[in-house]
């Protein structure tokens, strides 16, 4: 009992007047007695050996010991501070480090540009899901029962609980629930990410992002879809930019074109991108056949209208002459912050 009592004077003369003149010696003293092997820790081991009767006056010298010890670090952590003992290591007259700002991605920046061209003459926006039923992706779009765009080749299928479900082929599935929710006059684009079973290369990915405009009301002909897509390829690429239009098939258009953009590096002269043709493809489009409206409970005898389709990536490729598909999935910081834009 006095053997312990000693150790505890001992030791609060040694917390009282120990030197610490450094931040260096404030550690030392900091592990010593309030570090997790400190030497304070023996002592309530020794506490166990104490008369019962003396071992609640032992604990408190023990824990005001403790109590002394934090004090002390504490107090003396406050005058090295004033001293300038810890502002010192502070060297303020290095440089600041510069906040890099990050950049929009440029397949966001070409959808936002898209959205934004469209909005502008009254074009809302929608949305649908990724994993998406065979009706939407095919079969209200007029897609036959043993249409090749159905098979395994191309379609990625997944399991949705009993329903086997589909990774959306393309955004065309959106045209029809906005049909299924809405009365004409319809306008509205859906952009979004597609997905394809293809093998990864320079020029195919297994998914990338698609935009889809529908314009239904009563009388839309040819002649505004061609219009409108003129329109489009003005304000993205330029006053001068000229459209072609190649007769095509899908099966929810009819009649159906692919459309190129007179090639945006050259103006149709002829280079090496448009293969000297002076002609990009950019999009496919058509008059949305009449089975599609009448899948989606809007009448044909009453409404028309068109629907076009186009790749981001591919738009991103002819604006920003990008020719690796890759690169925009791959992160690489470096690729990533070339691209700088209002949108
Ligand atoms: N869905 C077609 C595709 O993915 C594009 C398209 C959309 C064609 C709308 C016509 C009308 O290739």
């Amino acid at each position: 009992m006095a053997n312990i009592q000693d150790k505890i004077a001992d030791l609060l003369k040694e917390v009282e007047t120990s030197d610490i003149n450094s931040l260096d010696q404030l550690e030392e003293f900091r592990i010593q007695f309030l570090g997790s092997k400190n030497i304070l820790k023996p002592l309530f081991a020794d506490l166990k050996s104490v008369p019962n009767k003396d071992k609640k006056l032992v604990g408190q010298q023990i824990n005001s010991l403790k109590q002394a010890a934090q004090e002390r670090f504490d107090q003396v952590k406050v005058s090295l501070e004033e001293t300038g003992e810890t502002k010192e290591k502070i060297d303020f007259s290095r440089p600041g480090e510069p906040k890099e700002i990050g950049a929009r991605h440029p397949i966001s920046i070409v959808r936002n540009e898209i959205i934004s061209i469209f909005e502008r003459i009254g074009y809302g926006v929608s949305e649908g899901p990724e994993v998406e039923d065979d009706w939407h992706n095919f079969s209200a779009l007029n897609f036959p029962p043993e249409h090749p765009a159905r098979d395994m080749q191309d379609t990625f299928f997944v399991e949705k609980g009993e329903r086997e479900m589909a990774l959306r082929t393309h955004t065309s599935s959106v045209q029809v629930r906005v049909m299924e929710n809405n009365k004409p006059p319809i306008r509205t684009i859906s952009p979004g990410r597609v997905y394809r079973n293809e093998a990864i290369s320079a020029r195919a990915h297994c998914f990338f992002h698609q935009v889809e405009g529908l314009f239904i009301d009563k009388d839309v002909s040819f002649a505004d879809l061609k219009q409108t897509l003129l329109y489009f390829a003005q304000e993205m690429f330029g006053d001068k930019a000229k459209i072609r239009l190649r007769p095509s098939y899908f099966p929810f258009t009819e009649p159906s074109a692919e459309v190129d953009v007179s090639c945006t590096i050259c103006n149709g002269d002829g280079c090496n991108v448009c293969k000297y043709t002076g002609w990009l493809e950019i999009l496919g489009c058509g008059m949305v056949d009449p089975n599609v409206l009448t899948s989606a409970g809007i009448d044909p005898e009453e409404y028309s209208g068109f629907a076009f389709g186009m790749g981001i990536e591919r738009i991103a490729q002819l604006k920003y002459r990008v020719n690796d598909l890759r690169l925009y999935s791959e992160n690489d910081v470096r690729f990533l912050k070339q691209f700088k834009s209002a949108f």
